[in-house]
């Protein structure tokens, strides 16, 4: 233990990151339901176990999972109170545990923390999961493109979108939305609809490469697809999957409206003479080197202005619940971050510059 916290301040000095030995500040459920069951606590230092490396953070995602987290919906997944919430974050290794390699000591890195540990000055991740940050890529961008692009990604897969084909994207104001847009309209969709629930929002995403704009009910031209990447599911995922073309491909990567209707299944079956193909996706099912080596390309992109890290706002950690209230009243366009205070006091980001987007500029 005394060995890793020396490294960690040493480590410090060095690079500037945020370290406080003994007491972490960290952000946990002290009662599931709304946002105000959050609290700003004081742990111990976290260790690094075989495998991991500690993290001083720099930026945090914030997610619809863990609003589900926190709502108490997941229950039945055994999260109890006192959870630690956050599966993202950026920031600089200070200690690594048995079998991770000692180079990451100092490295700035993304990391997938798992299913919590990550609304913290400092979180334990495994070594595995960690892509180096480019300088030029501020941690929040960094968690803002991290797990949202590699679903984005490996959703069109799924949907074998080819260049050329028609995407819509809905629920494309959120952090997988955004990215999907981008990555549609840069591969060479022919066109690129989107869902949104105002013109503004429209506007925003037109400068992301969206060229159609509906309601959430979908009304509006273009009428039918040949890809639909949804975020939302809910009620309506049977209206949408009407709109696809013979042979298309709906792929669901989110349900931020809850599950279809309980005839899905049948409505599907009933348009068995237009050949189209209903699939999930889920992240989990795409090997770690995969998804390292996509975000690791989506970063190199997003420093050469290709893709845009579309970042809501930067909160401070203790302002975690404030955060969640801005996903539950809708207002969140994007991803919404999280940062420690001694990352505000330190370097949160390197020295801003302009990023054009792939389609102008925001
Ligand atoms: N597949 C995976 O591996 C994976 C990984 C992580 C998370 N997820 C899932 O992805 C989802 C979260 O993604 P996200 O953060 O991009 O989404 P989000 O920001 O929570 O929502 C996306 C957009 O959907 C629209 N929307 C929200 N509620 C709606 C409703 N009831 N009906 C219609 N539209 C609605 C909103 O835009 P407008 O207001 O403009 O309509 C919102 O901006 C969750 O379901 C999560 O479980 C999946």
């Amino acid at each position: 233990m005394r060995r890793l916290l020396g490294h960690a301040l040493s480590l410090a000095k060095r690079t500037g990151a945020s370290v406080t030995v003994g007491a972490v500040k960290a952000v946990a459920i002290q009662a599931f339901g709304g946002p105000e069951g959050l609290a700003l606590i004081d742990l111990p230092a976290p260790e690094p176990a075989a495998g991991q490396v500690l993290i001083a953070t720099e930026a945090i995602g914030v997610g619809g999972v863990d609003a589900m987290i926190r709502s108490g919906a997941l229950a039945a997944y055994g999260f109890e109170r006192g959870h630690i919430l956050g599966g993202e974050v950026a920031g600089t290794v200070t200690a690594v545990g048995a079998e991770a390699d000692p180079s990451w000591l100092g490295q700035r890195v993304w990391a997938f923390t798992g299913v919590g540990g990550g609304y913290a000055e400092q979180a334990v991740a495994p070594a595995a999961s960690l892509v180096p940050v480019p300088a030029a890529l501020p941690s929040a961008d960094a968690v803002t493109l991290g797990n949202a692009g590699v679903v984005a990604h490996f959703g069109l897969r799924q949907a074998r979108f080819a260049p050329g084909e028609s995407v819509l994207v809905r629920g494309a104001a959120g952090g997988i939305g955004v990215m999907a847009v981008q990555l549609a309209a840069r591969a060479g969709a022919g066109a690129v609809a989107v869902t949104a629930s105002s013109a503004e929002r429209g506007d925003r995403l037109r400068q992301l490469g969206a060229t159609h704009v509906l309601d959430r009910t979908g009304a509006g031209a273009p009428d039918v697809y040949d890809v639909i990447i949804d975020v939302v599911a809910g009620a309506d995922l049977p209206a949408f999957f009407a709109k696809l073309n013979p042979n298309g491909r709906l792929v669901a990567v989110g349900a931020v409206a809850g599950d279809p209707p309980p005839d899905f299944g049948t409505r599907l079956f009933q348009a068995f003479r237009k050949s189209m193909s209903f699939a999930t996706f889920s992240a989990d099912t795409v090997s770690g080197s995969e998804r390292r080596a996509v975000t690791a390309q989506q970063f190199a992109a997003a420093t050469r202005g290709e893709l845009k890290a579309v970042v809501h706002d930067v909160v401070p950690l203790e302002q975690a619940a404030d955060a969640h209230r801005m996903m539950q009243e809708g207002e969140v366009f994007g991803r919404i971050v999280l940062t420690p205070a001694g990352s505000r006091t330190t370097r949160v980001t390197p020295p801003a510059r302009p990023v054009p987007t792939a389609a102008g500029s925001d």
